[in-house]
């Protein structure tokens, strides 16, 4: 798939710009601040319909402006054209133009365009607290198939409503609150066992993948990935039931998917607390690596791949490594230092400011 054009309108600190960008190599220089990551962040968008960033749509608006827009023209593998034109409100829920047709709902968007980002912060996947992995392995399977993006909200849901719960009850139940924590149990355990086992199969398929992409970076190693909440043996029916006296008693849900961990090793250590930094570095890219190829195979098409500021925290072994291991397709790198040496730009955009130069 190719991104041809993006434009963006009141997006961070773009006024309004057109991007036009081509098949193969773009690289895009600029200083630090001057609107890099926004540029990477709003093509991401338009494949997540959030920001990578973790941050509201809110967020995205230019300050002072009302509304953002993102549109971008995409070349689809089998020949085909969408025109797509994302707007981003303060307080309403963003609206999505396919090819002039409003979709009924934003989500509707998701599978048509896929972006694998690259950047500096993945390495929280391996040092940060569980959540960053949650969402490295929640958004692969989103962008391995958009019907868990629904899954994923029916399980915030459930566990929003029963905290809800949790705290009005101020740590005591009388009958009337057992009844309706039997009705959220029940929706959560539903939804949260179908996660839970998108979630296993997901890391069944990308362990091998991520563990050839590390040995592509850095040499044979064996790494790992694991998910074995304790609540997936019991069933989480059972499990929610078993923590109900003290989830009570602590206001909050505290078993089920949204408390899981992903548990990473390399050379059967723990990842987050024995590895070195490097070796940290090198896994996160490829735990990033290893679903753009998942994603790359099962579509027979590579997302647009970007890499933001991430070849210049490389030593250029790495770096060079990283580039000769990525499937062919449409790719993006911004840098702020000197166009690294074993990338050969077919276009090169520089930005100043919020706008092009
Ligand atoms: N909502 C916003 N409205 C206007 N400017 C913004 C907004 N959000 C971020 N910025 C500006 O964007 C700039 C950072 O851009 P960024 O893309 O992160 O830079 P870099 O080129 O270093 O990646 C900062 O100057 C920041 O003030
Ligand atoms: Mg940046």
């Amino acid at each position: 798939m190719i991104v041809e054009h993006l434009e963006l309108v009141d997006f961070r600190n773009y006024r309004k710009e057109r991007f036009e960008l081509t098949d193969g190599t773009t690289v895009v220089l600029g200083n630090n601040g001057h609107g890099k990551t926004n540029l990477a962040e709003a093509l991401a968008y338009l494949a997540t319909l959030s920001s990578f960033r973790g941050v509201s749509n809110e967020a995205m608006i230019r300050h002072e402006a009302e509304t953002a827009v993102i549109r971008a023209t995409v070349l689809h593998p089998d020949g085909r054209r969408s025109n797509v034109d994302a707007e981003l409100s303060r307080g309403a829920p963003g609206r999505v133009q396919v090819n002039r047709q409003r979709l009924r709902r934003a989500r509707d968007l998701l599978g048509t365009i896929r972006v694998t980002v690259f950047s500096p912060d993945d390495l929280g996947i391996v040092k940060g607290s569980p959540g960053e992995r949650r969402r490295y392995v929640d958004d692969a399977l989103v962008a391995l198939s958009a019907k868990y993006d629904a899954v994923r909200l029916d399980v915030d849901r459930a566990v929003r409503q029963r905290n809800r719960l949790l705290k009005q009850m101020a740590g005591r139940m009388d009958g009337d609150d057992a009844v309706t924590l039997d009705v959220w149990d029940a929706r959560l355990a539903d939804a949260g066992e179908r996660f839970g086992e998108a979630r296993a199969a997901l890391i069944g398929r990308l362990a091998p993948i991520v563990q050839e992409a590390y040995g592509d970076l850095a040499g044979p190693t064996s790494v790992g990935l694991s998910y074995e909440p304790p609540w997936r043996t019991q069933g989480l029916a059972a499990a929610l039931a078993v923590a109900r006296t003290a989830d009570v008693r602590l206001r909050a849900s505290t078993v089920g998917p949204h408390r899981d961990d992903i548990e990473l090793s390399i050379g059967s250590l723990p990842a987050r607390s024995q590895a070195s930094q490097g070796e940290q570095r090198t896994l996160a890219l490829a735990l990033r690596l290893g679903t753009h190829r998942l994603v790359s195979e099962q579509e027979d098409s590579a997302p647009v791949l970007v890499l933001d500021d991430v070849l210049s925290e490389l030593d250029a072994s790495r770096a060079a490594a990283l580039l000769r291991h990525l499937p062919v397709g449409q790719i993006i790198i911004t840098t702020a230092g000197a166009i690294p040496d074993a990338v050969e730009p077919h276009r090169i955009i520089r930005i100043t400011d919020g706008a092009q130069v």
